[in-house]
């Protein structure tokens, strides 16, 4: 149980309905003091059992801000990047409501690629070299400019909006690239709207880190850096999901990397954005690839990752709420936010077919035989049958994640809880935090 700080606060809502949204609710449950009301909207079948959900979808500012208002909410925390995007922040501080969040403003640094790519040479911020490109046709032309190596070389096209995962493509060679650039600005594969412009970018080697941080616009706190997985298939193999996996452990960023992150990145991040008029408040995360010339950014999210919070939070010691109403009153300075040594891991069991088409409502089984004292089944997309059981219903379904003294263990934890919990059509990968 983490000590408890903040003002008494008696109601708050969480807003999301994913594995995130469970552990971060989960975390504010698991405190000396929790709220007397934790909502979620629309939550999930997981968050449930450890709050009360509500029927509001989060693209729903104006019902989010009526339940808010007419629950006296003391405190609202945003989980996806969308309702960032579109500026619930914005609104809900206009009608005097607090919240936990980035404004739109700050949120051009997810929901814009080329915004934020432009903030980061702005800023002398270490990312791999690009281009913007207007069309398809301007897209082929920067490619066979020579910038981006021979027909053979590798290359990064990024569309610029929004696509829920399905907006960046490693190309292996040029013909890959142009065929990623027919579907993104042709074919609208992310959706119409989110590559009316693309990025080409140079394509980075190295190993891949996340890491998060707490801002209030002032001070921030970064939390444990983790790896995600994000292929579907075992050793990296097949298409990209949200995330198969993750875990926490120092081997992930190195002291004197993280050391160089801090100062070449979050810094001039976090002061290029007050600069710009739009100091940041609440979590960010920065992909990172340590190359072998220093670690360089990849992108900026404007939130928790899932799920890599499951794994993060797991290991907080420090009551979430105090953290979260720290940043909302700008007093993140005077807190001290702790974690727990060692390592953690989340393993995400999805359903089969994920991350294309995938079947649902098969009934999960064993879940009452994982001992909770060690592991956290955080739910992500799940619901109840008319008998009350739970059944899978999400592309991820469930995140199993401990916390450890080692990752080995933690890692030990998870596979063996996995053992107890089975449905038609369950898979997770095997391999999570081998190559660490
Ligand atoms: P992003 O949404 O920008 O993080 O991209 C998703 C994934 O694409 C990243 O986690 C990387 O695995 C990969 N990626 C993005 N940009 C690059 C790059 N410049 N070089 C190599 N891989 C990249
Ligand atoms: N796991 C990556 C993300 O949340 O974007």
């Amino acid at each position: 149980m983490a000590a408890s700080a903040h003002k008494i606060m008696s109601k708050v809502l969480i807003v999301g309905s994913g594995g995130r949204e469970h552990a971060i609710v989960w975390a504010i449950q698991n405190t000396a003091a929790p709220p007397v009301g934790l909502f979620c909207a629309p939550g999930n079948a997981g968050i449930s059992q450890i709050s009360q959900t509500v029927n509001i979808s989060a693209d729903d500012h104006a019902g989010l801000v009526s339940f808010a208002e007419s629950n006296k909410i003391d405190l609202t925390f945003i989980g996806p990047e969308a309702p960032l995007a579109a500026g619930i922040v914005d609104l809900f501080t206009e009608r005097g409501l607090p919240i936990v969040g980035p404004t739109a403003a700050a949120a051009r640094l997810e929901a814009s690629k080329i915004f934020a790519k432009d903030f980061m040479a702005r800023h002398g911020i270490p990312t791999a070299a690009y281009r913007v490109a207007e069309s398809a046709e301007d897209a082929i032309k920067c490619l066979g400019s020579g910038e981006f190596g021979s027909a053979h070389s590798p290359v990064v096209i990024k569309a610029d909006g929004l696509a829920a995962g399905k907006g960046v493509v490693v190309a292996g060679n040029h013909a890959e690239a142009e065929k990623a650039i027919k579907d993104l600005m042709v074919e609208h594969v992310a959706g119409r709207g989110a590559a009316e412009r693309v990025v080409l970018e140079e394509a980075l080697t190295g190993s891949e880190a996340s890491l998060l941080l707490f801002a209030d616009g002032r001070d921030y706190a970064v939390m444990p850096a983790a790896r995600d997985h994000k292929r579907i298939g075992e050793n990296d193999t097949g298409p990209n999901t949200g995330g198969m996996g993750t875990i926490t452990d120092a081997s992930v960023l190195m002291n004197s990397d993280e050391h160089r992150v801090v100062q070449e990145i979050v810094e001039p991040t976090l002061a290029g954005a007050r600069d710009e008029g739009f100091p940041f408040k609440g979590v960010l995360f920065l992909g990172l690839m340590l190359t072998k010339d220093g670690p360089k950014l990849l992108e900026y999210n404007v939130r928790f990752g899932d799920p890599e919070t499951q794994a993060i939070l797991v290991r907080l010691k420090t009551d979430l709420l105090s953290v979260f109403d720290s940043i909302q009153r700008q007093t993140l300075g005077n807190l001290q936010v702790e974690w727990t040594d060692g390592s953690s891991a989340c393993i995400v069991a999805a359903n089969r077919g994920y991350p294309g088409k995938y079947e649902k409502g098969a009934i999960i089984e064993g879940l009452d035989a994982v001992e909770e004292d060690s592991v956290q089944v955080f739910h992500a997309g799940t619901a109840r049958d008319s008998d009350g059981r739970f059944i899978a219903t999400g592309g991820r379904v469930l995140g199993v994640t401990a916390a450890a003294g080692s990752l080995p263990t933690a890692l030990d934890r998870c596979y063996e809880s996995l053992k107890k919990i089975n449905w038609p059509g369950m898979q997770f990968r095997r391999d999570i935090g081998r190559s660490a």
